[in-house]
């Protein structure tokens, strides 16, 4: 793996959230990628293979509520087995040693958590979170593969998942978070999305606009890279824990020391 620093020689990151009290970072699926979550627009990308108008919209759940759970549930049956990765890692590993912090994925594979992140929002909802279709009552279901399909509430109606889809508003208190980190956080970390899906593709226009230091992981250039003060190329389970500042290893692993001069901290509870 080469690390390519776009424009800005020595990566200045490290120095800057040594120095920053409020950090932010948004997250895309380049970020589960290494977990072996399917992203959506690379080569064997999601919607590459099904169109969204007929799994991912209230209208396709109007119509056909079985095949768009079936489609949910399939993909819960395949994140179910993915473990969080070491860009995963690396972010929960920033966050504690941030004082204040904010992470806004657009992901809803639930991998930041299990990963041990804890102040973060999730701009298009979980996939283990469903929705009554009749009392909006939401409850976390987890079972793999789902039970009956539609699964039901205890009232009887269907459940649909708790994600965001197209057309659809995202949840008011996690934007506005997501707004108010992106306006008054030092450093704004970018890591693994397209950025062509708004509003979170404009999180880190706003964080430049307002002075932040923007520093995107991607696997190539997106229309972030000619706002980003520095971009780095490639995989960003490999890149991130060297960014930070960790030393090589994998994180989680009984030999693995998560810990040097900046950060210090331990592995994550897998309960929290
Ligand atoms: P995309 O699939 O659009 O983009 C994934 C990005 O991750 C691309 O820019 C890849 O180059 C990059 N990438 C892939 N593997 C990577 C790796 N190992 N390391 C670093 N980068 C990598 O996914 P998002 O940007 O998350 O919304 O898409 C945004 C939204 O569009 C999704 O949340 C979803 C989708 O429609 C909804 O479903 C509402």
């Amino acid at each position: 793996m080469s690390l390519n620093m776009s424009r800005s020689g020595a990566s200045k990151l490290q120095g800057r959230l040594r120095r920053a009290k409020r950090v932010a970072v948004l997250t895309g699926a380049g970020v589960s990628a290494e977990s072996g979550v399917p992203t959506f627009r690379g080569t064997d990308g999601l919607w590459r293979q099904y169109r969204a108008e007929d799994l991912a919209t209230p209208e396709a759940f109007r119509r056909d509520p079985k095949l768009v759970w079936e489609w949910y549930d399939w993909r819960r049956q395949l994140i179910a087995k993915c473990q969080p990765n070491p860009a995963h890692q690396a972010i929960a590993a920033l966050e504690r040693d941030a004082p204040e912090f904010l992470l806004i994925t657009q992901n809803v594979d639930g991998l930041h958590r299990k990963a041990g992140s804890v102040r973060l929002v999730e701009l298009h909802g979980n996939l283990w979170h469903v929705r009554c279709v009749r009392d909006e009552r939401t409850m976390e279901n987890f079972d793999v593969p789902l039970r009956q399909i539609p699964p039901r509430c205890e009232c009887g109606a269907p459940l649909r998942p708790e994600v965001v889809w197209f057309g659809e508003a995202l949840p008011a208190e996690a934007l506005r978070q997501a707004f108010d980190a992106a306006e008054s956080c030092e450093v704004f970390l970018v890591v693994g999305t397209s950025a062509v899906v708004q509003p979170a593709a404009s999180l880190p226009m706003i964080a430049r606009g307002h002075g932040a230091y923007v520093v995107e992981v991607n696997l190539e250039p997106t229309p972030l890279t000619s706002i980003a003060h520095e971009s780095h190329y490639g995989k960003a389970g490999e890149i991130l824990p060297r960014l930070l500042g960790f030393p090589s290893g994998r994180p989680g692993s009984d030999n693995f020391e998560f810990r040097n001069s900046n950060f210090a901290i331990s592995p994550p509870d897998p309960h929290r």
